[in-house]
């Protein structure tokens, strides 16, 4: 799906989708209307029809279930509120993109987080209470750079983002539509900014709940604006005092809020600059309990249906002792999750939940016998080309916790947590875990995956490769039994027993040997640790898993070597393409030429013969 900027007017984003998308979007029919400028006649303070149809649900997954009808909005809404082209039910659908609730979270985090640019140093996430119903809000709080009047409306707006630079998270331009719709039904956005020496402070509301319940087929989306430049705030009447009002009146029908007093309130914790997001009329899981527990923990935001599987006292020590890992509890816990959101530590900036700040984390620091190792992804001709470090080794638990796989980020942000490359039941890489910048692949829409592309099955290719690599060369120092242990050791015994009396030379060979089992082993190792080690643990690899090896490893097939062929027939092929085209392109101007050729010679002809008929007329 995509909408894309279509108009603008007096610097209100009006955008239209892809009549393709669904049914819901195709029914969306713009009417002239929908952009009266602001000279027209002043509107009357829209009167809000609470229709007695229940939103349907007050649960995410069922909230799009309804039929689009016929609208039964009143007369007075249409054209005179600035708003978006894009019928309510997209917003929904759009939203659905976010599977997991902490995926919408990170969104607005990223926001925030992108904004350090413009000098933020802090997001605040925390849980409010809304006095009107007694409900609890989720409301995210940063000092960035903030929203003018009309980056506010572009952000409301779907498929616009301001951000053009290689650093910042944010690209697609609908994170902050999908992701506070994922959280709640409604949210407000509360912006203080200052632009070409005007400051400013803008309220937006982004409601499903008034959309739905005045039967709108448009995202109306109500705005008002403030000059604070001055000692007060002074309204900002684009068109008539009436249109400002109608969008004040409904902001405070359909918001927490109710006067404008307790609207200006919200801006004081912004500073000089900021933006502050309440999502309200969260959703509720299946149950009819909210998704997100503010109660569980005091310091914490919990996923209800994420957490809790399975009774503690009846659950296996393994399972225990599994479910206490990082990897586990991020799914479930905000403050789990959001410390490995980001892979930099910040210098100047905090992650703030629930008043306590968030600590980073970064598991390739506890690594143990961790390794870097550096992948070059192989792009298509003449594009650029980047070193790729990926921190490789095994979980602090080792062996004792089979958790593994590769912690995936894109531009400093977790894209695939624990990503397993290796098969499920698979002996080789338990506990191996790795971490890295993929930069290179493009992340999918809800940034929980990446796009499909050569580039994407590369690189699992490569650290399935990486994982087999060095599970074969370390596996042994954590406990674990390498491959061909068993056949390998036999060979030893014989080969000392054939050798008896030459114990200088059996003894440089069973080194020499051993070496083999332990690529790329520590160097502080000792034959006698690694051996002990073996024998003191029970633990086996498979062996008939055989595995290829690094390049250079003498006696087997390099997986290197393949890639590296598949790499350079692959170049081939552009090229041959390349070539194709260019040969089309020739054959194309050469008939070209045929054709002027042969036209010129047909008009060269036919002068010839009346030349020559000429030269006969005047010779008879
Ligand atoms: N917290 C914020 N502070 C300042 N600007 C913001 C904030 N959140 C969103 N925006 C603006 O709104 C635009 C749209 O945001 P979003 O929908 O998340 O898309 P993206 O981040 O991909 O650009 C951003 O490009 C940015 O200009
Ligand atoms: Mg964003």
């Amino acid at each position: 799906m995509s909408s894309i900027p279509k108009t603008e007017k007096n610097g209100i984003a009006v955008v239209d989708i892809d009549d393709d998308v669904d049914a819901a979007a195709a029914s969306v029919a713009p009417s002239a209307t929908n952009t009266t400028t602001s000279s027209e006649v002043a509107p009357p303070a829209p009167q809000v029809q609470l229709q007695h149809q229940n939103l349907d649900s007050r649960s995410f997954w069922k909230a799009g279930d309804y039929i689009v009808g016929s609208s039964s909005k009143p007369a007075s809404f249409q054209g005179h509120l600035d708003h978006a082209r894009v019928h309510p039910k997209f917003l929904h659908t759009n939203a659905t993109s976010h599977k997991w609730a902490f995926g919408a979270i990170a969104e607005l985090v990223d926001n925030a987080v992108d904004e350090i640019q413009n000098g933020a140093t802090y997001v605040k996430v925390d849980r409010v209470d809304i006095m009107k119903d007694n409900s609890p809000a989720l409301s995210f709080l940063d000092d960035g750079g903030g929203m003018s009047p009309e980056s506010l409306r572009k952000c409301m707006s779907l498929g616009y983002s301001s951000k053009k630079s290689k650093t910042t998270i944010g690209q697609y331009g609908n994170g902050f539509k999908t992701s506070t719709m994922r959280l709640g039904a409604d949210a407000i956005v509360f912006s203080r900014a200052t632009c070409s020496g005007r400051a400013t402070q803008s309220v937006g509301l982004l409601s499903y709940t008034f959309l739905r319940r005045t039967g709108q087929d448009d995202v109306i989306v109500p705005m008002i604006d403030f000059d604070i430049s001055g000692h007060w705030a002074e309204p900002i009447i684009y068109g008539s005092q009436d249109d400002w009002s109608a969008h004040l009146k409904t902001i405070l029908e359909w918001s927490p809020f109710t006067s404008k007093e307790e609207l200006m309130l919200q801006f004081d914790d912004i500073g000089l600059h900021g933006t502050k997001v309440v999502i309200y009329n969260l959703w509720l899981n299946d149950e009819g309990i909210y998704e997100l527990s503010f109660d569980d923990d005091a310091e914490d935001i919990r996923l209800r249906d994420e957490a809790n599987q399975g009774d503690v006292k009846k659950l296996r020590k393994k399972a225990v002792q599994l479910q206490s890992h990082i990897s586990y509890r991020m799914r479930y816990s905000l403050r789990v999750y959001l410390s490995m959101l980001y892979l930099r530590k910040f210098s100047n900036f905090q992650i703030i939940l629930r008043g306590k700040p968030v600590d980073q984390f970064n598991i390739a620091d506890e690594l143990k016998y961790s390794q870097i190792v550096s992948y070059r992804p192989q792009f298509a001709m003449g594009s650029n080309e980047a070193t790729v470090l990926t921190t490789i080794g095994f979980i602090k638990e080792a062996p004792c916790l089979n958790v593994s796989g590769f912690n995936v980020y894109h531009k400093n942000r977790l894209i695939k947590p624990f990503w397993k490359v290796n098969p499920d039941g698979s002996s080789k890489g338990m506990g191996v875990v790795g971490v890295l910048e993929a930069n290179f692949i493009e992340p999918a829409h809800d940034k929980q995956d990446f796009e499909n592309s050569l580039l994407f099955i590369r690189l699992e290719t490569r650290l399935k490769q990486m994982t087999n690599d060095y599970w074969k060369g370390h596996c042994h120092l954590v406990g674990y039994q390498p491959l061909n242990f068993k056949s390998q050791n036999a060979q030893k015994e014989r080969h000392v027993r054939q050798s008896s009396g030459h114990s200088m030379n059996s003894q440089s060979e069973l080194l020499a040997d051993q070496q083999e089992i332990c690529i790329g082993a520590e160097d502080h190792l000792s034959l006698e640790q690694a051996v002990g080690g073996l024998a003191a643990n029970g633990m086996h690899c498979s062996s008939h898993e055989q595995q290829g090896t690094s390049a250079g490893t003498p006696g087997t097939v390099s997986v290197d070597k393949i890639c590296e062929e598949n790499i350079v027939l692959f170049m081939r092929c552009e090229e041959y393409r390349k070539k194709d085209i260019e040969l089309k392109q020739t054959v194309e101007e050469l008939e070209e030429e045929l054709k002027e050729v042969q036209m010129k010679c047909t008009h060269l002809s036919s002068l010839l013969e009346a030349k020559r008929k000429h030269k006969n007329v005047k010779g008879q």
